[in-house]
């Protein structure tokens, strides 16, 4: 059924773009379907979970074709425009080539892409050997593996409130409770406290708090490992989690100590990587690290099913003591995605868009914050932004049944945002990085509306 389609002050900018007309299964008949045959543990969003059937840059529609704002880019997945008509344009060519071969077989643009890939990293860094993958846990799989191989040493020190993949092995990587499942995930992974100030584990205030936090990383090491590590892997900022920006010296501190015991550090970089930081290309750029390995997804092939490991040669070196390969990992289609995505970055300028208007956008978050008690914090950088919603901002209560009724009443005024944090009380924003202040200001109007309603002054 067609959600019906209230007013908001500021009207949804109008696309060029006219969606085809759509004949295909009604949403009921989808999600019928989709109740029989698809597994119930694959997650659906809203109660009236929606049904989309195209999009075009910044926006999707609908099958009765109404126009949505992506303000969560499918699911961070699309970073410079959902069917971008120059990526779209050279995959349609590469379809009707040559689908797949696997990498047992040479191809041009694998390594094209491998040798574009390895030139966006700072230089010196000897980040210039990749592994692609299909998704994102596969790659924070590999990364572990190599620490494991390279070092010699099986523990891996992650964060709290981080999400690193949803397969047994990243599911324990990941420590966000409502995201693992009652079993038993593989031995050897450690969490230290993350640096989320407006939430600090330690209830101390930053900058007194002497970077508690990060010292953290070393008490994990001397009390729960053997005092020697393979590594340690982290998101610059946590997505799912709920946009956490940790201190600007955390990953100073973290890093230092993680390599005074010997570990390797891997930026996973899924959601803070291809400029959607704004100041910098990748995420850790913004706490002046560089790590030993970075793995990537979502909008490194802007929707592509892409993932990859980017390291060093001396520690990929020891995957060739064995047989390994990955079927779709590096297919011709989804490499041809990779490569397109990375030229539009630089040639949109994508990342200065993601500063200019990220910074715009935040800036009326703030104001919002203002006038909604029910904000808590504002947080992010670049289009890497959450909104973090409290019952009462001195006890600190998650709103939680009101973040979802905010979402929810977003998507019948024609906004898609993303929802996160341990308590589902974060309203994430990361649309694809295109978005215009148009855009911004229709959303961040939608949002007053919305909380105005919620919290009954509407
Ligand atoms: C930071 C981060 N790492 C890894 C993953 C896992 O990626 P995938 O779902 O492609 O396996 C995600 C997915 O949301 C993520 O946000």
């Amino acid at each position: 059924m067609p959600s019906t389609k209230p007013a908001t002050r500021v009207p949804l900018p109008a696309c060029k773009h006219t969606p085809t007309p759509y004949d295909g299964l009604s949403r009921d008949e989808i999600l019928k379907l989709r109740r029989k045959y698809l597994n119930p543990g694959i997650l659906t969003y809203y109660k009236e979970p929606l049904c989309i059937v195209e999009g075009y840059m910044q926006y999707l529609w609908d099958e009765t074709g109404r126009q949505y704002l992506d303000a969560i880019a499918g699911i961070v997945t699309v970073s410079v425009g959902h069917c971008h008509p120059k990526i779209t344009a050279r995959v349609r060519e590469q379809v009707g080539k040559l689908v797949h071969t696997t990498t047992i077989y040479l191809h041009p643009t694998i390594v094209e892409y491998a040798r574009e890939l390895a030139r966006r990293f700072p230089d010196g860094s000897g980040l210039e050997v990749s592994y692609f993958t299909s998704s994102g846990s596969e790659a924070n799989e590999l990364a572990t593996l190599m620490a494991r191989l390279h070092t010699g040493r099986h523990e891996i020190i992650t964060l709290r409130n981080g999400y690193h993949g949803g397969s047994q092995s990243t599911m324990a990587l990941t420590a966000v409770g409502t995201w693992k499942y009652p079993i038993a995930t593989p031995a050897g992974v450690r969490h230290a406290v993350p640096g989320y100030c407006y939430r600090c584990p330690f209830g101390l205030e930053y900058p007194a708090c002497d970077m508690r936090c990060a010292r953290d990383v070393e008490d994990v090491i001397r009390y729960e490992t053997p005092g020697q590590i393979a590594g340690f892997i982290a998101e610059p900022i946590q997505g799912l989690g709920g946009a956490v920006v940790p201190p600007p010296e955390y990953f100073k501190i973290v890093f230092d100590i993680v390599r005074q015991y010997g570990g390797l550090c891997i930026s996973d970089e899924v959601q803070t990587g291809f400029g959607r930081t704004g100041e910098h290309y990748w995420g850790f750029q913004n706490w002046g690290v560089v790590p030993d390995m970075v793995t990537m997804a979502k909008g490194i092939g802007n929707g592509a099913p892409l993932g990859a490991c980017t390291t060093k040669a001396d520690i990929a070196q020891p995957m060739a003591q064995r047989l390994h390969f990955n079927t779709f990992g590096g297919n011709p289609v989804s490499v041809l995605q990779g490569l397109a995505t990375l030229e539009i970055v630089d040639e949109e300028n994508i990342q200065q868009r993601a500063k200019d208007v990220g910074g715009y956008l935040k800036g009326k978050l703030l104001e919002l914050q203002e006038k909604h008690s029910l904000i808590g914090e504002v947080r992010g950088l670049g289009l890497m932004l959450g909104v973090e919603l409290v019952k009462d901002r001195q006890s600190k209560e998650p709103a939680i049944a009101e973040t979802a009724d905010v979402v929810e009443k977003a998507k019948n005024r024609s906004l898609l945002l993303g929802k996160g944090g341990l308590h589902g009380n974060v309203i994430r924003v990361k649309p694809p990085m295109c978005i215009t202040k148009d855009d911004c200001d229709f959303l961040v109007d939608c949002l007053d509306v919305c909380m105005e309603e919620v919290s009954g002054a509407g």
